[in-house]
């Protein structure tokens, strides 16, 4: 099971440019979270610090009773054993084969013997869909796989803590469909606490358990997908639905005048978009850290938007999720029937990723 990680009143600054300040969240033990935010609000250096490669000027991260910023340099390095972390440039080295690339961290850090360091590259090369590309080099791949083969190598110590930066960018739109249910497919097999940052709308939406929003240097807000998915605050309802009415413009802010003349228009943002059912693992069965649909609006008294938590073959999962729990095959056993459940919104045809 992942770690909890606790962040508390954290602030990042260049020179005299603060970057974010007073940032608070926990990510829960083994659950998905998503961290969105205009370009250049900081998400990268926002991973870059809690994996301990740039300080924070004020703040903490707590892994358990260990404080990362001020960890002595020993401690430190052992802690950052717990992470995975896929950059936002992938990070291949260029002139070594994907094979090489993924084994790297093995080889660095532990003494596993050859055949070891073959059956772990392999097995996770299989996880991530890219058996057969062992001996390419990075320049011979398509940048979906380049994506995978970095995951692969920031799976390969068996991470705690799984961060991602921008796995998307780049990628077609079934492509990213594909990652997406791969993330959900993963956190379901090495229950992993997840952070992905990202600017997809639709992964926002439909893979995380929670979200976070970075906007005019703090964290606007964290909390259950339901929350944010429900929010009438202004700069959440524009992100999460793509709009161009609200407070982010083009260079990350409107001023004062732009608000006020959207206003005098009478433009304003429309009805919330329906909760779309969140997405489960490709072989039905239910992630440990997953909640009821419509359940964080239940227990807040928040009515979901008309139409929430229906897939698309109309079936409402408000109703059927009791059902569906109680057919399942425990965890680790085969999902019923030998093929899966009905999932929403589960793995597009095609079978691999
Ligand atoms: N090492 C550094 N030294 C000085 N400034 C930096 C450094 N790293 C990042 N910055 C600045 O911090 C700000 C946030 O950068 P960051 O890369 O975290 O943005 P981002 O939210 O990840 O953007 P994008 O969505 O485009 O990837 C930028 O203004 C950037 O220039
Ligand atoms: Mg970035």
């Amino acid at each position: 099971m992942g770690v909890e990680i606790r962040v508390e009143g954290l602030t990042k600054s260049f020179g005299s440019q603060t970057i974010w300040q007073d940032v608070s969240l926990t990510l829960p033990s083994g659950e998905i979270s998503v961290l969105l935010g205009p370009s250049g609000t900081g998400k990268s250096v926002f991973l870059k610090t809690l994996v301990g490669l740039l300080k924070p000027n004020r703040g903490h991260i707590w892994i358990g009773d260990r404080d990362l910023p001020y960890l002595p340099e020993s401690q430190l390095y052992d802690t950052r054993k717990l992470f995975g972390v896929l950059f936002q440039d992938g990070a291949l080295f260029g002139s070594m084969n994907i094979f090489d690339n993924v084994a790297f961290p093995l080889r660095e850090h532990t003494k596993k013997s050859e055949s070891e360091v073959k059956r772990i590259v392999m097995e996770k090369l299989d996880l991530v869909g890219l058996l057969g590309a062992e001996s390419k080099l990075p320049g011979e791949i398509s940048g979906g796989m380049k994506k995978r083969a970095g995951l692969a190598r920031a799976l390969v110590l068996d991470p705690e803590i799984l961060l991602v930066d921008e796995p998307d960018s780049g990628l077609d739109p079934v492509r990213t469909a594909y990652l997406n249910q791969l993330f959900v497919d993963l956190n379901a097999q090495i229950n992993a606490t997840f952070l992905i940052v990202t600017h997809d709308i639709n992964t926002a939406r439909t893979v995380p358990d929670n979200i976070g929003l970075l906007f005019r240097r703090e964290l606007a807000m964290f909390g259950p997908r339901e929350m944010l998915l429900s929010s009438e605050e202004p700069v959440v309802r524009q992100f999460l639905n793509a709009s161009k009415i609200g407070p982010i413009a083009m260079s990350e802010e409107k001023d004062v005048s732009e608000l006020e003349a959207e206003a005098r228009m009478g433009l304003e943002a429309g009805k919330l978009p329906p909760i779309p059912p969140q997405l489960m693992p490709s072989d039905g069965r239910v992630r440990p850290t997953q909640q009821a649909p419509g359940g964080w609006c239940a227990a807040h008294g928040v009515v979901p938007p008309p139409g929430s938590f229906i897939d698309d073959l109309g079936r409402n999962w408000v109703e059927e999720w009791p059902r569906y729990v109680a057919s399942m095959a425990p965890v680790g056993a085969p999902a019923p029937g030998g093929q899966g459940g009905q999932v929403p919104g589960g793995r597009p045809p095609g079978g691999t990723y």
